[in-house]
């Protein structure tokens, strides 16, 4: 019993403290990536030069796009709630808003020149 006294006040202090972020944003059910985003996300990540993200190509994928909102990413809060259908719409979003890889283009031309 006083084991899970303890355990619960480590959390309320991670809680209060802002060790683990984790925000309630909710979105509606069939809300657009681009819905989400301007709602929960835009504040923090400002559109720029027609791209919003700069990932590296190892996280630009749907699947870990979705981890990243779901679970958080150090200083990047976690989205629990937005799941399923919603997750995915904001993950694809994501992807079709991040950053070309122009200097590896650039990069090759470079070098067949
Ligand atoms: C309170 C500010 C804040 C909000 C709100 C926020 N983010 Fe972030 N996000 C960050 C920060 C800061 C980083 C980069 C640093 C890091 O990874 O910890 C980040 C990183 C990311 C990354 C990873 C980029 C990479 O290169 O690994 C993705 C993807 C992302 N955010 C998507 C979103 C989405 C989608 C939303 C809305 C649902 C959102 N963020 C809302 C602050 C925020």
């Amino acid at each position: 019993m006083r084991r899970l006294y303890m355990l619960t006040a480590a959390t309320a202090i991670a809680a209060t403290t802002g060790c683990s972020v984790s925000n309630d944003f909710t979105p509606v059910a069939g809300n657009t990536g681009e819905e989400i985003f301007s709602n929960a996300c835009i504040d923090c990540h400002e559109p720029q030069d027609g791209y919003i993200f700069d990932i590296s190509p190892e996280k630009a994928n749907v699947e870990t796009l979705s981890t990243i909102i779901s679970k958080g990413e150090m200083l990047m809060p976690a989205f629990p709630n937005i799941q399923g259908a919603e997750l995915t719409a904001i993950s694809e979003f994501v992807l079709a808003k991040n950053k070309p890889e122009e200097t590896e283009v650039n990069e090759a031309a470079e070098a067949s020149e």
